[in-house]
């Protein structure tokens, strides 16, 4: 069971052994899994098609991992320890037990309700056990979850359930944000209008409203466990047999379903979680993040309870009630490996030290960033004020498609740089590739991110539409999968990620295309065109600025501004208030090529605020239009 490194030459040896005898070097870790059939071969793939098969032939239940085998030594071990959002209200603990009873019985009622294996569920829930709850459940019986996070609108959320026509969706009355409550179960009715695939609609009740259920279609959490055991066989599944779709964006306007299997994820989330955090027996580890990104799924998730862990969940924000609550929380709950976002990190710097110094987070051993690159300022402020200069700071790269953490600090047995995600994990070959698809060989060097063999825990599908996986991350150089993301490698072969050289925009930590943006801009009946690029942002890190083109230019402020808030209100229908534009600037015409493309570099330097760096305009259609949109600019 255990997969931990314990210091940095044995990480080396072990780097080296992983690329030298990769499926030696895999199928050792899968041993320490419970199958119930053994795999016939470590894996089969080729990065063409692509096809990735892991474990082949393998039998499992993710489940029967993550809860039944700690059952005889940890079923009194804390799984799960849950926040609530106000500081007030009870919070709750969950031995392996009382979980895997509260895991089994809801999949009886899944069950009760229709769903089987290979149906697709909706999940579009609170920050709360519940959603943990839900996701097992699924995944006791091979259903396979597709999780939204609950910011997102209801047209968002009625595109997700289409594309994977979902049968189920499973939600609460509402949430609770800090100061504020969100009524879920109105968006999921919304949602549904527009979704003829669904059959059931599962309500937890967490605010005791009373939201309009409908008939025959809509049941409430409560009623939907009564009486069902707490016992549910589970349904062995297929290593490659599907385990969830999580929608990300991309390049392209509709988000796509990235798709995870469930022998090599359930491999790979482990084993990364046990070596980056390096979690002891009775350690309490805690992940902010929210279960409806990839960073939940795999890391308050699965990663700590296949490994046996105490996984921490948090309903709240940061700064509710305060700015210190973080630092409370761990104090209270005297938590060991803190894992969280550079975004949280800035957005806490600027109410000043006061708040962290108030406590003595002295229970803290490892703490973790993702998301985006961290700066240095952030990086130090934590490792300072945070870590009291005492725990290593593991800053993790990956993404939605990796599954896992891919290159990162392993506890305190590697070196550490700030603003560096540093060495890959064993068993993870990332090269930098130049303009012509070559990989460069030297230190000291910046190129495109890429991944060269694959690992368990990949994508292995877009959902529904296999071409465009292949197209986005395996055509643009032939044999490696393509991150999207460009970095440099040190004197000393530590890797430091700059960011997306692709059209995503990473804003607190999320990805939005930037046409899926411009097509929510467009929706609104004023706009003839937009055109939307990131730039700097003290806090988010990036910031979307939208250039607009109106079919009338507004005339005076007060017109603009009330424009301005109608275009935002229609990204947050479409979307979600998580992408509403920062900036909206006004402009009579975009810069075009003659060939009609949008000179984006252009469009990012106005808005990074280097309007004297633009470079060459000559090829432009109409260079006038760049005078009047920098001498416009915001
Ligand atoms: C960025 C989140 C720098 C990167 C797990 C990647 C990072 C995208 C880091 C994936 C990091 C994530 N340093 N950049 N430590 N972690 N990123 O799919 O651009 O939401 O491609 O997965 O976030 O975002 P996603």
């Amino acid at each position: 069971m255990d997969l931990k490194i314990q210091s940095f030459e044995e990480y080396q040896s072990k780097y080296k052994q992983s690329v030298e005898k990769p499926e030696e070097f895999w199928g050792d870790i899968a041993e320490s899994f419970f199958w119930r059939k053994k795999w016939d071969k470590v894996l089969d793939y080729n990065f063409q098609e692509p096809n990735i098969n892991w474990f082949v032939g393998g039998k499992l239940n993710i489940t029967e991992n993550a809860l039944d085998r700690h059952l005889p030594e940890r079923g009194n071990k804390l799984a799960l320890i849950w926040e609530p959002n106000d500081p007030k209200e009870r919070f709750i603990r969950w031995t392996y037990r009382e979980l895997y009873e509260k895991v089994n019985q809801f999949a009886n009622a899944l069950k009760a309700q229709g769903i089987g294996k290979g149906d697709r569920v909706a999940i579009y829930m609170p920050m709360i056990p519940e959603l943990t709850v839900a996701v097992l459940a699924c995944a006791r019986i091979g259903a396979v979850h597709s999780v939204v996070f609950a910011g997102f609108s209801a047209h968002a959320l009625a595109d997700r359930i289409n594309d994977a026509q979902c049968k189920m969706v499973i939600t609460a009355d509402g949430l609770n944000r800090g100061a504020k409550q969100i009524p879920l179960k109105r968006v999921v009715n919304e949602a549904a209008e527009h979704c003829d695939c669904i059959e059931k609609i599962i309500v937890y009740d967490r605010l005791g409203w009373a939201p309009q259920m409908k008939e025959g279609r809509d049941v409430w959490w409560h009623d939907a466990i009564e009486g069902m055991s707490k016992e549910c066989e589970a349904e062995v599944m297929d290593s490659e047999d599907m385990l969830f779709i999580l929608y990300t964006s991309g390049s392209t306007g509709k988000p796509k379903g990235v798709v995870h299997t469930c022998g090599g994820y359930m491999v790979y989330t482990s084993y990364s979680f046990q070596n980056v955090f390096q979690v002891g027996e009775s350690d309490v580890y805690w992940c902010t993040a929210d279960v409806g990104w990839i960073t939940g799924h795999s890391y308050i998730v699965y990663g700590p309870l296949i490994s046996g862990a105490t996984t921490m969940m948090f309903e709240g924000v940061p700064t509710y009630p305060d700015a210190g609550r973080f630092w409370q929380v761990c104090d209270k709950h005297g938590v060991n490996q803190f894992y969280t976002a550079p975004t949280a990190i800035r957005s806490l710097m600027s109410f000043g030290e006061d708040h962290v110094l108030s406590y003595s987070l002295d229970s803290l051993k490892v703490l973790g960033s993702v998301g985006e690159p961290i700066n240095e300022e952030a990086w130090r402020w934590y490792h300072i004020h945070v870590g009291k200069e005492r725990c290593p700071v593991v800053d993790t790269w990956w993404q939605t498609e990796t599954g896992g953490i891919m290159i990162s600090g392993l506890g305190a047995h590697s070196p550490q740089k700030p603003a560096h995600a540093g060495y890959p994990l064993p068993g993870i070959q990332p090269v930098l590739l130049n303009q012509e698809g070559e990989e460069i060989q030297e230190n000291e060097v910046e190129g495109y991110l890429a991944v060269k063999y694959p690992w368990p825990s990949m994508l292995r599908t877009t959902y529904g539409d296999h071409e465009r996986c292949r197209v986005t991350y395996f055509s643009h150089y032939d044999g490696y999968y393509f991150t999207g993301d460009g970095a440099k490698r040190d004197e000393n072969g530590m890797y430091r990620i700059i960011g997306r050289v692709d059209d995503v925009i990473n804003v607190s930590g999320h990805r939005f295309g930037t046409a899926e943006i411009e097509n929510a801009i467009n929706m609104n009946d004023h706009v003839v065109e937009s055109a939307v690029v990131g730039y700097p942002h003290p806090v988010k890190g990036q910031g979307i600025y939208a250039y607009v083109i109106c079919e009338t230019l507004p005339e005076t402020e007060e017109q603009e501004d009330i424009l301005r808030a109608e275009i935002v209100e229609t990204v947050v229908e479409e979307i979600g208030k998580i992408a509403k534009p920062e900036k909206i600037q006004f402009v009579p015409g975009l810069p075009k090529t003659r060939s009609g493309k949008i000179m984006r570099r252009i469009l990012r330097k106005v808005a990074e605020g280097e309007p004297d760096k633009l470079g060459d305009t000559s090829t432009l259609l109409d260079p006038t239009v760049v005078e009047t949109i920098v001498a416009t600019a915001l």
